[in-house]
């Protein structure tokens, strides 16, 4: 049984509107181009999904996309979407589901945050892998994952915000003891109406990725502090990392 937060219609249903920022030409553009370049041509699975931000543009530029996800409300404004319904997506845990083809992929990846969905390590680990699992020999794992921002959270404190705006405001709550995280958001509609949800985590840093990539049996090809290619440095507040599954065993 996943430790995720298993996310309903009352967030499904404003996603796209609330990460707007996200879907954004400057944000989404480079993204596309760094995992088609990286894919290779060969066939893509996305764990996690979502409402098909990352996968639909893929499928669009030519890729066989498949996909794993657990909400079956975020499928639903998938299938919504044109071309949703045309990408094969089984509806399970990323860290345990298997998706046809498994084996052969040439590309994995797990964007915006989504391996600190799973609550627990021993789940990170099995989420690495299970998708050095659905990798071909040669094949990528790319994960796009924050840097934990405990630089800012003085000894004492417990809570940093990331956005402070009219329309919404957002701070994260850290037990550094536990590695467990939690994102709080205050939004405004149009209406007046403030609605708050909030997002549950483990977080985690580069080193324990490596690690679990190591466990998985995938090599550190790059890490990038984006998806331009910007080398990753201390000041970096998140990393875009790609692990190969090595050619011969
Ligand atoms: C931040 S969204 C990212 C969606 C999409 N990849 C994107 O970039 O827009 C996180 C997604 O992870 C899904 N998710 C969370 N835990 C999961 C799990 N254990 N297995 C599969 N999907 C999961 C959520 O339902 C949600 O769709």
């Amino acid at each position: 049984m996943t430790s995720s937060d298993v996310w309903d219609e009352s967030v499904s249903s404003t996603y796209d509107a609330d990460e707007a920022a996200m879907f954004a030409p400057e944000v989404l553009g480079p993204a596309v181009d760094r995992l088609v370049a990286l894919a290779e041509d060969g066939p893509v699975l996305e764990l996690a999904i979502g409402t098909g931000r990352i996968a639909l543009p893929l499928a669009r530029r030519g890729l066989a996309v498949s996909g794993v996800e657990l909400s079956e409300a975020m499928l639903g404004e998938l299938r919504r979407k044109p071309g949703g319904r045309d990408l094969p997506v089984v509806q399970g845990d990323m860290a345990t589901a298997s998706v046809a083809g498994a084996g052969g992929f040439a590309l994995v990846l797990l964007v915006f945050n989504t391996i600190a969905n799973l609550r627990r390590q021993d789940e990170q680990v099995a989420c690495f892998e299970n998708a050095a699992r659905h990798l071909r020999p040669g094949g990528r794992f790319v994960i796009e994952l924050g840097i934990p921002p405990l630089r800012r959270l003085p000894p004492g404190q417990v809570a940093v915000p990331f956005e402070i705006g009219e329309g919404h405001v957002g701070f994260d709550t850290i037990d550094t003891a536990t590695q467990e995280s939690a994102s709080h958001h205050y939004r405004r509609d149009p209406d007046g109406t403030v609605r708050y949800d909030v997002g549950r985590f483990r977080y985690l840093w580069p080193a324990e990725c490596d690690l679990m990539a190591r466990i998985a049996g995938l090599e550190l090809e790059h890490r990038w502090a984006d998806w331009q290619g910007t080398p990753f440095t201390a000041e970096s507040e998140q990393h875009v990392s790609v692990w190969r599954k090595p050619l011969a065993p």
